[in-house]
């Protein structure tokens, strides 16, 4: 392994175009940050880099339709995407933007550099043109019929409905997303990079030489170098991004796969003068994290950008994860199917580690996962408060009880089998954690930490400093062991400080202050010492780490999502007719009810055993349902929101009034 001087992390940039869910958190966000946190706990040179990707397609059509500007968008969504991250302790050292001065001069010098030393195709082409909208338009924003399975509304670049990967030109009576006017071609001119020249290199560089990244990241970039490589446009027609720096460029912008990566080394020059240590010597190591959709922007294409421009370093790594569904279903921002950020934030204030704990114990690192309210629910209470919390606690309560509140002392002439195996799990876990953190195996390093404090419960059950105590009258001597048990017990907390500092920082803030100890505990170094806590020291009452979820909450957040509660925030990717399917916002709730009201409803969970529409009422369905002691028949006005075949045998919540 090569012997790195300095570390330089980054992050995906978010698009400003909507808040940040939870599958963006689990995807990249996470992971970077706990391998940040614990390199710093190293006191490693490192430097974590973050911002908002506010160019783009999507943030014009999304400014076009709520008839503001980009350039309002995005000042928007960065302010709560940014309050977002800090609220969950994502350390970044800088939290940039896009559209910063300092981003538009490095993206169009490092543009200008590449055409200068010719290293651009000229092009010519004919696309599809909105003369209503007056925008050229792309892919995506162009619909019409599937000619593999006549869904009608396909989009330019993929069917949803058969998944079939498409081009406009294969849509049958293609018309604009935009304004459904019938687009014509025009002729327009780009700037294309050859990928391919490059190929030959890319190879050498990933298949030969970087066989350790991650399965699915060296897979999906083997895949692509296999079938080969072509030209890409780096330009678009739009008048919001980084304008092409060329004379005849009017009405350009540089395309933002192209600017938005180079947003990382305007965020670090922006961070520090010493960027270019950052970005130009050989001993820095890089490391993207991005989810899986990001993968050949950071591992193809900026890379042979970052080649063709010289002087840059490249990736060392990128360990992107895959998705992570919600409820069993794939996370989509145009039917609200999402957990937001800034909600969860506000429905679960001071759990902020806790939302970590699970994204991190579940994180999607090989294959697509699951985000469910019942597993969050049971890891919190059979994890986090019955293995952690408990071990911390019942540390504290019984040095206060039977050890007067101080770090009692340790007699060596006394352990026994059980106090050297908890001795050694101690010393040995440090190594395991850490061997698996810079191999970006988050989920192991987490279930080790964890798992470390589940044998301190073991220990302690085992040795019974409770049971012990009952004969401490007749047998003042024993008095030795039980402190041998609580001064083991305490090094261990303190261990565990240490451990979970990277993954769970509030509550590594927690311990050190019922330990009363500094911040400078928590240095990594300090990992598996048996001498963290001096004798005689006294420490404070237990703190609760964590509470425990009560089904109430989680039941209400399952159906919140179910009902689609939380206002769609992201529909700059919706045709008008997706649209249609928007639910209503939170600000629409009526006034809360009264006690004696809430008395006359009856909540019922019921099966839906048949379902047909109601003639000449567009918005209802007859429904037969079965409510476990009675079947019935109702009339509900759900017919635009659902088909009578997607909730035939679904189970549903119905309400009934005295
Ligand atoms: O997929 C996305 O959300 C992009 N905005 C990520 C950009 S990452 C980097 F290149 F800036
Ligand atoms: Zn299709």
């Amino acid at each position: 392994m090569k012997d790195y001087k300095r570390i330089l992390v980054t992050a995906a940039l978010p698009y400003a175009n909507g808040p940040v869910h939870i599958g963006h958190l689990a995807g990249c966000y996470i992971p970077a940050d706990i391998y940040v946190r614990y390199q710093r706990a190293q006191k490693r040179d490192i430097k974590f880099i973050g911002g908002s990707d506010e160019h783009g397609v999507p943030i014009t059509i999304r400014a076009m339709k709520e008839g503001v500007t980009p350039q309002q968008v995005v000042d928007k969504y960065h302010a709560i995407i940014k309050e977002s991250f800090e609220h969950m302790g994502i350390s970044f050292d800088i939290y940039s933007r896009t559209s910063n001065k300092v981003h538009h001069e490095t993206a169009a010098n490092f543009f200008k550099k590449l055409y200068d030393d010719g290293l651009f195709e000229e092009k010519e082409t004919e696309q599809y043109y909105d003369e209503k909208a007056k925008t050229f338009l792309a892919d995506r924003y162009i619909v019409g019929t599937c000619p593999v399975c006549a869904n009608s509304n396909a989009y330019g670049d993929q069917c949803e409905k058969c998944g079939s990967s498409l081009s406009p030109e294969q849509l049958i009576n293609p018309r604009s997303a935009l304004s459904d006017a019938v687009p014509v071609k025009r002729k327009t001119k780009h700037w294309y990079f050859p990928l391919q020249n490059y190929e030959p290199w890319l190879k050498e560089w990933i298949i030969e030489g970087h066989k350790e990244w991650k399965n699915n990241v060296y897979g999906q970039c083997k895949s692509w170098l296999d079938n080969g490589l072509q030209s890409r446009a780096m330009t678009r027609d739009s008048s919001w991004g980084i304008k092409v720096p060329l004379p005849d460029a009017e009405g350009k912008v540089l395309y933002v796969w192209f600017d938005a990566p180079i947003g990382y080394i305007s965020a670090t020059k922006e961070l520090t003068d010493k960027w270019d240590d950052y970005w130009c010597k050989e001993d820095t190591k890089l490391v993207h994290f991005i989810g899986k959709d990001n993968i050949v922007f950071h591992c193809i294409i900026f890379p042979a950008m970052l080649k063709a421009h010289g002087n840059f370093v490249l990736p060392d790594n990128v360990p992107a994860n895959e998705f992570l569904n919600i409820e069993g279903d794939k996370v989509s921002t145009s039917r609200n199917w999402a957990v937001w950020v800034h909600e969860y934030i506000k429905d679960f204030p001071g759990c902020e580690d806790v939302l970590r704990y699970v994204l991190c114990a579940n994180a999607p690192e090989t294959k697509d996962n699951d985000f469910t309210w019942k597993d969050f629910q049971d890891r919190n209470n059979n994890e986090l408060v019955s293995i952690f919390g408990n071990f911390v606690n019942r540390t504290f309560v019984l040095m206060h009880k039977l050890c007067g509140g101080k770090v009692p002392k340790l007699h060596e002439d006394i352990l026994d089998a059980e106090d050297k195996w908890i001795m050694d799990e101690i010393q040995n876990s440090k190594i395991k954690i850490e061997n698996h953190l810079e191999e970006y195996k988050f989920r192991d390093a987490l279930y080790e930490v964890i798992d470390l404090s589940r044998k301190g419960n073991q220990y302690m059950q085992k040795k019974e400093p409770w049971i012990v105590a009952k004969s401490l009258e007749e047998n003042p001597e024993v008095q030795k062991s039980i402190n041998n048990t609580l001064h083991l017990c305490l090094q261990l907390t303190a261990n565990l400080a240490v451990l979970i500092n990277p993954f769970l920082p509030n509550t590594a803030r927690k311990m050190l202050n019922m330990m009363k100890v500094v911040n400078k505990m928590l240095d990594w170094e300090n990992a598996g010492k048996l001498k963290l806590l001096s004798v005689g020291y006294s420490l404070k009452a237990p703190e609760l780490l964590f509470r425990k979820i009560e089904d109430a909450e989680v039941t209400a957040q399952v159906e919140k999502l179910k009902s689609g509660l939380v206002k769609p925030v992201d529909n700059s990717q919706l045709t008008d007719d997706s649209k249609k399917n928007e639910q209503p916002a939170t600000s629409n709730l009526k006034p809360a009810i009264q006690f004696d009201d809430f008395a006359k409803i009856d909540l019922k969970v019921g099966t839906i055993l048949k379902a047909e529409k109601v003639e000449k009422a567009d918005k209802l369905l007859k429904l037969e349902i079965d409510l476990g002691f009675e079947k019935r028949t109702i009339v509900s006005g759900i017919a635009l929101h659902y088909k009578p075949e997607e909730i035939v045998a679904k189970k549903w919540l119905f309400l009934e009034v005295e």
